[in-house]
């Protein structure tokens, strides 16, 4: 299992429900790497999609308390252990978490990869973080891209390994 984040560089991913960044590069990226897999993701990321709707041509595996939570197109569990048991069977490379906040740091330690795009800029707000992985044992940088400019913003895309899998 792998997982895909874009940080700031605070390690900031989100702000009131919202992503922190317009990034069409990084987009095309996120949506070529998990098509076709099977994505697992928090109930408030889930709402904001479009519509509110799950990712088109992937298997959408949604995390919520709500034990009355549904919606067309997504599997609902209640806990992220449930998320993988109904992910089991799944090719490791094609299973995806997606976040957000709460659902990455459920998962972090079952992922051997993180793809994460690193944003040079600080956002001015967020209130949602990831862990930041250059302080976390057992975390190393495997392969780091070209930098990307892109809407005012300087980002690349930076490969961690997690050596403890
Ligand atoms: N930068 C990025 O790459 C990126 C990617 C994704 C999201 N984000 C951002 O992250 C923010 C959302 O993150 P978030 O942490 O607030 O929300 P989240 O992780 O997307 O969803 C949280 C919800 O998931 C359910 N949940 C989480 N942990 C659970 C557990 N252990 N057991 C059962 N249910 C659980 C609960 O749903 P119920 O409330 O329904 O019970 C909870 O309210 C947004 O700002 C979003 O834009 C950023």
């Amino acid at each position: 299992m792998n997982c895909i984040v874009v940080v700031d560089r605070n390690w900031a991913i989100g702000h009131e429900g919202g992503l922190l960044f317009s990034l069409p590069t990084d987009m095309k990226r996120f949506r070529s790497l998990t098509m076709d897999g099977t994505v697992i993701l928090g109930r408030k990321t889930l709402d904001t999609f479009p519509g509110g709707k799950p990712l088109p041509k992937r298997r959408n595996i949604v995390i919520s308390r709500n034990s009355e939570f549904q919606r067309e197109g997504v599997e609902v569990v209640a806990t992220p252990q449930a998320a993988l048991e109904l992910a089991a069977g799944t090719e490791d490379d094609k299973l995806w978490v997606i976040g957000g906040g709460s659902v990455y740091t459920a998962l972090l330690s079952r992922c051997k990869r993180v793809y994460l795009t690193k944003v040079d800029n600080a956002a001015p707000e967020a209130d949602t973080f990831f862990p930041n992985l250059d302080k976390l044992p057992g975390w190393e940088v495997e392969r780091v891209s070209e930098d990307v400019e892109e809407n005012g913003c300087t980002y690349r895309f930076v490969d961690y390994v997690n050596t403890k899998l």
